[in-house]
């Protein structure tokens, strides 16, 4: 059957653009249940800034513009956001006078703005966007001119309780601190995410007062202050408790790291990993690893990892930064920083790989061996106890056990070359600046001070002395 070509004529009736959003999140507090010098929201959880995760959120939910509220001495959490988006911005709330007075601190920045505003507590590592679009469907849906994230959880705590009535409508949130003990047995908890239409908001939260038990400005009147103008206030109850549930102490950080790795462990696994324990394997979130690699326990990947298909790694190993070619093998105990690792290597265990360390095809690093700033070529070995700095190895190399480049002399670094298929016997130094040309053979025991010109022996250390019969007239003198 022939398939023919249709056109699409525009509708002589386009659909109303939906208004734009603008993602305001509160990040001004002080987090005193921290115990903290630093804002808790610079706090690390799973290789990001907990505040960087409500950013990363708010631009993946199509945001057009990203407004932090920082408190006056911010830099920390300025630094902590660290984008250079141009849709991100800030604003300054002098006092942290609570979550209402946060949001009017951004009035004067948001004059003119009329989209959809989503509201977000600073404190919500574990949000994930497909919630946030979800959210604003429903918002969208309801037409309403607040609609408010809930979720029910076990424990309550310090929540902020919804008191629902008696047609089971929201009219207002009650703060822990406030509520009667009535109040403190419901479990419909505020998570402290919002959609309001920024024409319902500052006009009705400038009714908000500080009479309350914290003395503060709380966002959470905005509920009661719309209901008491005859305006619909819509709830979204959420399924996933865990993952709208604050970060105010270090154990809801813990916890919340744990949620965060655990999340990319199953997003790997699903993605044809092995991990033998996902409960103690620990991948950041911009990590990448190839299907039948095996991961052990008390791994680490950090930062902008990338691991090949069919890769060992662990235990105990840590990976920054850094990319591992496909069928290579890191054994335990190795820490491998900004380095590059080519196909089929193996390390380990107990090497360290430190920045700029690059590893061609089928190189093999041993025990107790330290690499940096280093190049090494294909199928050159470096298997015990040796110390290669600011060199370049060729291929086919041996470097034997306890080699060391001596490449700095207290003032400069100095570099180290040894060309392809040399045979450096154990124990010996390089001092740099120093080439041991193509094919040479460095006897062991030497200290290499000089070039080695090309398919040489180069012996440098004492002649050994053999005196016959020395012992036996020893001993004698001795009785
Ligand atoms: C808030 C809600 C509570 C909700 C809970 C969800 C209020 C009054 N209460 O309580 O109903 O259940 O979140 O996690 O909103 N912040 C500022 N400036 C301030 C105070 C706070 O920017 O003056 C920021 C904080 O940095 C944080 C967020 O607002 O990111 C929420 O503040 P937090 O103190 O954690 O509020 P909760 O007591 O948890
Ligand atoms: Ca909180």
């Amino acid at each position: 059957m022939a398939i023919r070509k249709t056109s699409i004529k525009p509708s002589p009736f386009p659909e109303p653009k939906p208004p734009g959003l603008t993602v305001l999140i509160l990040a001004a507090g002080v987090g005193k249940r921290m115990h903290s010098r630093a804002s808790k929201l610079v706090h690390n959880l799973a290789g990001k800034p907990m505040v960087r995760y409500v950013v990363d959120a708010a631009l993946a939910v199509g945001a057009q513009r990203v407004l932090v509220v920082v408190g006056s001495e911010s830099e920390e959490v300025r630094q902590a956001v660290g984008t250079k988006d141009p849709k991100v911005s800030f604003c300054i709330q002098e006092q942290p006078l609570g979550t209402g007075h946060a949001v009017l601190s951004a009035e004067k920045t948001l004059k003119g703005v009329e989209d959809t505003l989503l509201i977000l507590n600073g404190d919500l590592p574990s949000l994930r966007v497909e919630t946030l679009h979800a959210l604003l469907e429903f918002h969208r849906l309801h037409s309403v001119p607040l609609t408010l994230l809930t979720a029910v959880l076990e424990d309550p705590a310090a929540y902020g309780r919804i008191i629902r009535n008696y047609n089971s409508d929201v009219a207002r949130i009650v703060e822990a601190s406030d509520a009667t003990p009535e109040e403190k047995q419901i479990q419909e908890i505020n998570a402290g995410i919002y959609c309001v239409e920024m024409k319902h908001l500052f006009k009705n939260l400038l009714q908000a007062s500080a009479n309350n038990a914290q003395g503060e400005v709380y966002l959470t009147d905005l509920v009661e202050i719309l209901k008491r103008n005859h305006q619909k206030v819509a709830a979204y109850r959420h399924p996933d408790s865990e993952e709208v549930m604050g970060v105010n102490n270090r154990r809801e950080l813990a916890r919340a790291g744990k949620r965060l790795y655990l999340r990319k462990a199953r997003e790997l696994m699903d993605s044809g990993v092995t991990l033998l324990d996902p409960e103690c394997t620990y991948v950041e979130a911009n990590v990448r690893v190839g299907r039948d690699t095996v991961l052990c326990p008390m791994t680490f990947l950090v930062g902008d990892t990338v691991l090949g298909e069919s890769c060992w790694v662990g235990p105990g190993t840590r990976i920054s930064n850094s990319v591992v070619g496909a069928e290579s093998e890191i054994l335990d105990h190795c820490v491998i920083t900004q380095a590059r690792l080519g196909k089929g290597v193996k390390v380990g265990p107990f090497a360290h790989l430190r920045p700029d360390t690059e590893l061609a095809e089928g190189v093999r690093i041993g025990n107790f061996v330290e690499i940096k700033k280093t190049a090494i070529g294909r199928g050159s070995k470096a298997n015990h106890l040796t110390y290669l700095g600011d060199s370049e190895i060729g291929e086919g190399v041996n470097i034997g056990a306890g080699t060391i480049t001596c490449n700095y002399d207290g003032e400069k670094k100095h570099k180290t070359v040894v060309e392809d298929g040399v045979f450096v016997g154990s124990d010996s130094q390089l001092v740099a600046p120093v080439k041991v040309r193509k094919g040479s053979y460095v006897g062991a025991g030497s200290t290499i001070t000089k070039e080695v010109p090309p398919y040489s022996l180069a012996i440098a250390r004492g002649r050994q002395v053999v005196v016959k019969g020395w012992a036996r007239k020893h001993r004698k003198k001795q009785h």
